[in-house]
């Protein structure tokens, strides 16, 4: 038996990261140390609530929840209320958490925990902004080649965005956060909205949650129902993209994802492509990799393990 793999949930819940926590929360082949909130989708007073009615929806009271920052390193925040709801967690109404927030903020729990933890033991998932990350390594740039690897939800290239034609949200949202953590050297695993667009549900899918006949699949049903309206207005797709499962499902599978080890620039000046992941996929930049952009998905197989898991909870 190997030992689960160690990870910290950074998050903005938001609907496709409350899939993405429960599916961590029933893999037994990770160990959720915590989960730290950072605003996003919704202001982090909502996520963070947010992320504890998750908790508690998978029966995970013992679970820390903390709370980080509230805006981006420099600029103003942006939310996207019109994708997820003013709640963050539209779509079905759930009980207000009785469990405490943690005490301390997250970015010092990023900081103990992978001081404590042995060098090369944690990774790290952000699955919103990177404000609480970048945070982190500028308080404490010691950790930096303590954390065994980055895997995060952010960024598009054949895609272009979906905040701005050229930006995806969570990259756009703080793009000076963005930009430290590519830049940081830490190993990158990046889940750009190429791959996550055709990790799209299926109505045979969701109704296959809600015939779970339990709570947790309920929830992930109603969730990716109040989801997919904002994708299909927009793009005409059928579905809801799973963005932030994709994240954990590569944790969990790594198999399941193809893609390209290669250079990602942040752009944080562009008047019209800023928070742009300038991806060189074509490597013409000459620049060495920082990142293993993905580019596919197993649709089927990831959506098998995504039902087989939320089935356990
Ligand atoms: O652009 C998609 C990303 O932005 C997802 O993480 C979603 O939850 C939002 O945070
Ligand atoms: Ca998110």
């Amino acid at each position: 038996m190997t030992l689960a793999r160690k990870i910290i949930i950074d998050t903005d819940p938001g609907q496709d990261d409350a899939v993405a926590i429960l599916l961590a929360l029933a893999s037994p082949e990770l160990e959720v140390l915590g989960i730290t909130a950072v605003a996003g989708n919704v202001p982090l007073a909502l996520t963070q609530k947010n992320a504890r009615v998750i908790c508690e929806l998978a029966g995970r009271r013992d679970l820390k929840v903390f709370a980080g920052c509230a805006a981006p390193l420099t600029r103003k925040l942006v939310t996207a209320e019109h994708v997820h709801g003013k709640s963050g967690l539209d779509g079905i109404v759930l009980p207000e958490p009785t469990m405490p927030l943690a005490t301390g903020h997250a970015v010092d729990f990023i900081i103990e925990t992978l001081r404590r933890e042995a060098s090369g033991a944690v990774t790290l998932c952000p699955l919103g902004p990177l404000t609480n990350m970048a945070t982190a390594f500028q308080k404490a740039p010691d950790i930096i080649p303590r954390v065994a690897e980055i895997v995060l939800m952010g960024g598009g290239y054949f895609e272009g965005g979906n905040i701005t034609p050229a930006a995806e949200f969570n990259i756009y949202v703080d793009p000076e956060a963005a930009e430290i953590v590519f830049t940081s050297g830490v190993p990158l695993v990046v889940m750009p909205l190429d791959v996550t667009h055709k990790a799209l549900t299926s109505r045979d899918w969701v109704e296959g949650m809600r015939g779970l006949g339990t709570a947790a699949g309920r929830a992930v049903a109603s969730w990716t129902d109040f989801f997919e309206r904002y994708d299909t207005a927009k793009y005409g797709s059928i579905g809801a993209p799973l963005h932030d499962p994709c994240v954990i499902a590569y944790l969990i599978q790594p198999g399941l994802f193809s893609g390209r080890h290669i250079h990602v620039a942040i752009e944080v000046e562009g008047r019209h492509t800023l928070g742009m992941t300038v991806a060189d996929w074509w490597r013409v930049t000459g620049k060495d990799p920082n990142a293993m952009f993905m580019g596919d998905v197993d649709r089927d197989a990831f959506f098998t393990l995504l039902t087989e898991r939320i089935a356990r909870l």
